[in-house]
């Protein structure tokens, strides 16, 4: 029998509590560690289909709450989706437009595996840093993002593109996270924008 956060357990713990996968666990994990996200944040959720993190946000903020992904995200009470490709290069004008004010950005988005591990945590690594332009070009300064990522090459380059944006970097392995998975999340807090950094010169 799995524990609580082992991999029957999160699974079944899932079904039981009417989230759409196992995945909300690591966001209540990181939210009850970090506080990345406040009760009345607007939210941005990359890569969130079929929806559990969007169920978890819904809960703890009565701000505005947006999900894209490249698959269509089931209808969610108080939720919007877009079903699109956030690396187009159009999104953030887009969302900026629909949210007005964005608090916080998560991204769980992971691209389709292949099976070769170097190739792909470099697709992890790029796509990690499409999230990070997307969270530049629409946070609020102050706000959060959060990123899953995996360890090994390049990793630490991501995690300085991240620590040059944002004031308080840390990286989190979730209690839920698979055994031997070299999956980690980067939690960024306070965004510095670009105009703010200049005002403080
Ligand atoms: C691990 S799943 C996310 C699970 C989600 N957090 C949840 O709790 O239900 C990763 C998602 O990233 C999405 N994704 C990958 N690349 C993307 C992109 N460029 N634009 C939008 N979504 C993307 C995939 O379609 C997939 O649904």
């Amino acid at each position: 029998m799995g524990s609580q956060w082992g991999r029957d357990g999160a699974y079944s713990r899932a079904i039981r509590e009417g989230y759409r996968s196992r995945a909300a666990y690591k966001l209540i994990d990181i939210q009850e560690r970090y506080h990345l996200i406040r009760g009345s944040d607007n939210v941005v959720d990359l890569g969130a289909a079929p929806g559990s993190w969007l169920q978890v946000v819904r809960e703890i903020t009565e701000g505005l709450v947006l999900g894209i992904d490249l698959s269509p995200i089931a209808h969610l009470e108080g939720v919007r989706t877009i079903s699109a490709d956030f690396t187009d290069g159009t999104l953030p004008g887009e969302v900026g437009s629909l949210l007005g004010t964005v608090n916080v950005v998560l991204s769980d988005a992971a691209p389709k595996l292949s099976g070769h591990r170097s190739y792909d945590q470099a697709r992890s690594i790029a796509l990690g840093e499409e999230a990070l332009a997307f969270s530049c070009g629409v946070l609020k300064p102050g706000g959060n993002f959060l990123v899953k990522s995996f360890q090994g090459e390049d990793f630490n380059l991501l995690l300085e593109r991240v620590r040059d944006h944002f004031l308080s970097v840390r990286v989190y392995r979730t209690r839920t996270t698979r055994k031997g998975s070299s999956e980690v999340y980067i939690i960024a807090k306070h965004f510095v924008s670009m105009h703010e950094t200049e005002g403080s010169v």
